[in-house]
């Protein structure tokens, strides 16, 4: 299929902030793979298992592009600390991939990372500050920062965090929250890792916009609020009028979690503001009021089927 007019080719579609910039490109604009399946509408591609440049090139070769935002990751952090080779290959060496082949192509590409790169011990973080990754999740997105930035000159990183608003797959923070106080269910939460929650609606536009004024480089896009993830999920649970009590706080020491979690972190979003003071990025009340429909009728549905 040769498809004459450029589109911009979407890695990880499928995922929290991958829909959401499918939403906001138009699904007539964009071109996307899929890990699994082929269909018309969609090309194959695992990054875990791309070998070379070549292997990206074959499943390219006729496709228009215009720009490149790769989305896609082994995101589960508890997870990468038992297969590092699989985060590595997926979070770094096929991002670099498909880095070297924007650079063949001239095309801007952007690669979403996280503020896992951080230590967490002074947050909040600017572009500039020094990385020191704690678990196995941020050292492979530290490391397929440097490897895209190396491979190719029209790259940007866009680092994010805690990111929330509607998820067709139903799996962000917000949406435990909901499953668990919607059904009267506790939910422990750590009150000790402070971050910058992002409303994926407003990274979305930002990431199209940057590529689109030709920004290269490192850009920290979250929200403008620093607070604990207990702080933020009380917020939630008191805009959903769910019951706030149900909430315990809990030191992340207590959690039993395998990785490491950078504790006083958050991003600091002053470079897009200077550079880009028209891209907001709204505070937890405001995005929360933005996408408060879609997070009804979640509720709605939860509530249908106990
Ligand atoms: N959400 C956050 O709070 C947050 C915070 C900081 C940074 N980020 C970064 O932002 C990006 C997007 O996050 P998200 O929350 O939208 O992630 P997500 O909901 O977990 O989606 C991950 C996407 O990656 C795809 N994927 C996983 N392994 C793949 C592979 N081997 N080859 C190709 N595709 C693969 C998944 O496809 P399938 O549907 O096939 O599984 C899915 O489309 C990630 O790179 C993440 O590191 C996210």
């Amino acid at each position: 299929m040769n498809l004459s007019r450029p589109k911009s080719l979407l890695i990880g579609a499928s995922g929290q902030i991958g829909s959401q910039m499918l939403r906001a490109l138009g699904r007539e604009r964009c071109l996307v793979t899929s890990r699994k399946s082929s269909s018309d509408t969609e090309l194959v591609l695992d990054l875990a298992t791309l070998a070379t440049l070549a292997d990206v090139e074959h499943i390219f070769d006729g496709y228009s592009i215009d720009a490149i935002y790769c989305l896609a990751g082994l995101t589960n952090v508890e997870c990468c600390e038992d297969v590092p080779e699989l985060a590595h290959n997926t979070n770094c060496r096929g991002p670099e991939l498909l880095a070297q082949f924007a650079k063949a192509r001239n095309l801007p590409l952007v690669y979403f990372s996280t503020e896992y790169i951080f230590d967490g011990n002074h947050g909040p973080y600017n572009e500039e500050d020094t990385a020191n990754p704690l678990n196995v999740y941020g050292k492979s997105k530290w490391e397929g920062e440097r490897a895209v930035l190396a491979a190719c000159s029209r790259a940007v990183i866009l680092r994010t965090t805690v990111v929330y608003g509607q998820d067709f797959g139903e799996k962000n923070y917000i949406y435990s929250l909901m499953r668990s106080l919607g059904a009267g269910k506790p939910m422990r939460v750590p009150e000790d890792q402070i971050s910058t929650p992002t409303y994926n609606r407003d990274l979305a536009k930002a990431a199209i916009a940057l590529v689109e004024r030709g920004a290269t480089g490192i850009f920290h896009v979250c929200g403008p609020e620093r607070m604990d993830r207990l702080e933020f999920a009380r917020s939630v649970a008191a805009f959903l009028g769910l019951d706030v009590n149900l909430l315990q706080g809990l030191p992340t020491s207590a959690l039993g979690q395998k990785a490491p979690r950078p504790l006083s972190a958050g991003l600091s979003i002053a470079k897009l503001t200077r550079l880009h003071p028209d891209l907001t990025m709204r505070t937890a009340s405001e995005g929360l009021a933005d996408c408060h429909s879609d997070l009804e009728d979640f509720l709605r549905s939860c509530a249908t089927l106990t």
